[in-house]
């Protein structure tokens, strides 16, 4: 199926779901912030064939060319900030789920913290996460943006990087790989209301990237090695230093002892 209009895209969503799709945007992380500001209260996602000025974490460029999937999720989360802090893996798990409904083999789909998704330990998607949360209340609006590599991959990238045709040898289409995310984020959101996010913090806990490895942490001040222990339940990565303290880490990379530094 070659789609080309919001509203064929919008057949592959989870009902009561919308769907804006556009061949080329500058962000669609930016057209879902515009449309929470403009008020939008209907669950949509926003899909683009190409971005031309696509966001990555930490301020980073998300090269975008046709062939992978951009797209970005806002909805209104009637929870607290606390629960907020555990969106990022849920959508990693929603996100490990597509690359797995598209061929991966589970045991090569792994997280790595804070919301990496790696196949055959390269990264192969990224997620972006923005809202306009007051501090302490619950968010007004959240956006989820995600970026997989099904086609393409960058060369250059910070963190080696990987694309699901080269993992699988087939590559998949944009509309069925957002058709798998779309529903499983939809999924994994209302077990996440009714039932909290013990489970999702558990499922991530099993399916990570390096625990028990000694790896190269850097944050906007500094660069050090850990081992990484663990998931804290409240979101923060867990770290022994090599002067055997332990602490979390709440914003930062994590990269291989081979990167440099
Ligand atoms: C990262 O740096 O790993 C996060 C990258 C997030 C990219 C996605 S692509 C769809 C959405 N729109 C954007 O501008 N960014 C996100």
């Amino acid at each position: 199926m070659k789609s080309h209009s919001s509203s064929d895209w919008g057949l592959l969503a989870p009902h009561g779901t919308g769907v804006d799709f556009r061949e080329v945007c500058e962000s669609t992380n930016l057209l879902a912030n515009a449309a929470g500001t403009n008020g939008l209260v209907r669950p949509t996602w926003f899909v683009a064939a190409e971005q031309k000025a696509g966001r990555g974490r930490r301020g980073r460029n998300w090269s975008s060319p046709v062939g992978n999937l951009y797209c970005s999720y806002i909805f209104r989360p009637l929870v607290k900030i606390s629960e907020l802090a555990k969106l990022p893996f849920l959508v990693s798990l929603a996100v490990r789920d597509t690359f797995v409904g598209l061929g991966c083999s589970p045991n090569n789909v792994l997280c790595k913290w804070p919301n990496d998704v790696l196949i055959s330990e390269k990264k192969a998607s990224g997620i972006l996460i923005e809202s306009n949360a007051t501090p302490g209340l619950a968010a007004d609006y959240v956006v989820v943006g995600i970026g997989l590599n099904l086609a393409h991959f960058p060369s250059d990238s910070l963190f080696p990087a990987t694309s699901v045709a080269l993992e699988t040898g087939d590559t998949p289409k944009a509309t069925s790989a957002f058709k798998i995310l779309s529903h499983a984020i939809d999924n994994r959101i209302q077990s996440w209301i009714a039932k909290g996010s013990v489970d999702t913090i558990n499922e991530w806990r099993v399916n990570a990237w390096g625990m028990g490895m000694r790896r190269l942490i850097r944050t906007n001040d500094e660069s050090f090695h850990a081992t990484l222990i663990g998931l804290h339940e409240d979101g923060g990565l867990s770290l022994r230093l090599d002067n055997g303290i332990e602490k979390q880490l709440y914003a930062g990379d994590v990269f291989s002892l081979t990167t440099s530094s």
